[in-house]
């Protein structure tokens, strides 16, 4: 059996706590797309931990830890993140798997993401520069490089072929680069990853679920970056969606059973791209102060706003959500209104459906507003224990995208947490 857990806005909606407080019921915890352009806070023992490329569950000595074949891996990061994590007591040899179907973020990938960004100027996607568009083209170009490729004794010969290819790119773009300068990290890192199981994931994982074992599949970044459904081309570049978990682990549909939808209590998002409900304001800058809203992989200042339910009910609808988790619900303490979006204007026509041309059209939020709540959340275990203020806000929430929110994060801490 295999449930999920994935992002219902932008990225950013606190998967890795959320990952980390359900992991004990779990017996493996595998992620299924994207790379190191992720990064999953984790906060436990007064100890912070971000992970890009780990699954969230390596803290927990029972879990099996599995990078699927969805996910693109940088050895380098990967290097860096196992040596993080190992210096924190996790032993690493016994309960991480890689994929041997992964593809590889070669060095070349990351300085043609920089190149392509650079060429688009004001344009441009505002990529983490991870390499993550670059290494899933080649990917769906038939010319990637795989993790089980590392192992191959002509794998600097494919290297080769592969980076003289990118070099081509990069003189077109007349891209200044030293290679040599990310070469010998990137040899060093490929051969400190041959000593961590590269397995055949399929199989492995299809074993555990017919052995009765709990899965958890951990999405990254969001439904509305899903290169598919959200907002093209300011998207990432992989299918972040539940359907993604199927692809990126594979595993059959019918074995999947719960989604878990995370939706942050406000929105943000980090890039370029529309933002129908963006506070540009002092309110968006109060929102991005209390929520400490700076990227956990570059540092950039998220872009903050209001929540938004028609992209909060097309991503239930995308994702077959069956349990929604609130996140960050105390950085709203201290505003005297809350707003809430539960539909648009668009020219006159009043709607709930995300339009195709969302990037190029005026959409005009129509917000509900509530009254606001002074008192600290942190420290409230008990959802009656909840100002009645908030209560009316998220019955509000409730009722207009008819699921349940079971748990209700008030804090970064693994013991922050309401369940209902
Ligand atoms: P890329 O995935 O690095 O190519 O970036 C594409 C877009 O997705 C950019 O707007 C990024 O800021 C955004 N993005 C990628 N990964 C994350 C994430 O983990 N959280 C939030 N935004 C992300």
């Amino acid at each position: 059996m295999v449930d999920v857990v994935l992002g219902l806005q932008w990225g950013d909606e606190g998967k890795g706590k959320i990952v980390d407080v359900l992991t004990p019921k779990y017996d493996v915890v595998a992620r299924f797309q994207g790379g190191p352009n992720a990064g999953h806070s984790l906060e436990f023992n007064g100890k912070k931990f971000v992970l890009n490329t780990i699954p969230s569950g390596i803290f927990h000595e029972h879990c099996i830890n599995i990078i699927g074949n969805g996910v693109v891996i940088d050895p380098v990061q990967l290097k860096k993140e196992i040596e993080k994590a190992t210096e924190a007591g996790v032993d690493l040899k016994k309960n991480l798997f890689i994929s041997q179907k992964a593809h590889l973020i070669l060095p070349t990938h990351r300085l043609v993401d920089a190149a392509s960004e650079a060429h688009k100027g004001e344009h441009k996607i505002g990529s983490t520069l991870r390499g993550i568009s670059p290494t899933y083209q080649d990917k769906i170009g038939r010319s990637g490089l795989r993790i089980g490729d590392i192992l191959n004794p002509n794998f600097k010969h494919k290297y080769e072929a592969a980076a003289q290819i990118h070099r081509k790119l990069l003189d077109s773009l007349n891209f200044n680069y030293n290679l040599a300068e990310h070469e010998p990290a990137f040899f060093e890192a490929v051969e400190f990853i041959k000593q961590f199981k590269i397995i055949n994931s399929e199989y492995v994982i299809n074993d555990l679920i017919s052995k009765g074992k709990k899965v958890l599949a951990e999405g990254a970044q969001g439904t509305l970056l899903d290169i598919d459904f959200g907002s093209y081309p300011f998207v990432t570049s992989s299918n972040t969606i539940t359907g993604g978990a199927c692809t990126g682990l594979g595993i059959a549909p019918q074995q999947i059973n719960k989604v878990y939808g995370i939706f942050k209590a406000y929105c943000t998002r980090v890039g370029s791209g529309p933002f129908p409900t963006e506070q540009i304001n002092e309110t968006g800058e109060k929102l991005r102060k209390l929520g400490h809203e700076f990227g956990a992989t570059t540092g950039r200042p998220r872009r903050t706003g209001w929540l938004d339910l028609p992209t909060l009910k097309y991503s239930i609808m995308l994702n077959g959500v069956t349990d929604l988790i609130c996140t960050k619900s105390d950085v709203l303490s201290g505003f005297d209104d809350v707003l809430v979006c539960n539909q648009y204007n668009i020219d006159g026509q009043i709607t709930s459906e995300l339009p195709f041309n969302l990037n190029d059209i005026q959409v005009n939020p129509i917000y509900q507003t509530f009254n606001g709540w002074n008192e600290d959340l942190t420290k409230i275990r008990k959802y009656a224990d909840l100002p009645d203020t908030f209560k009316n806000y998220m019955d509000f929430v409730e009722k207009e995208i008819g699921v349940g929110v079971g748990v209700i994060s008030v804090g970064p801490d693994r013991e922050e947490t309401i369940m209902r």
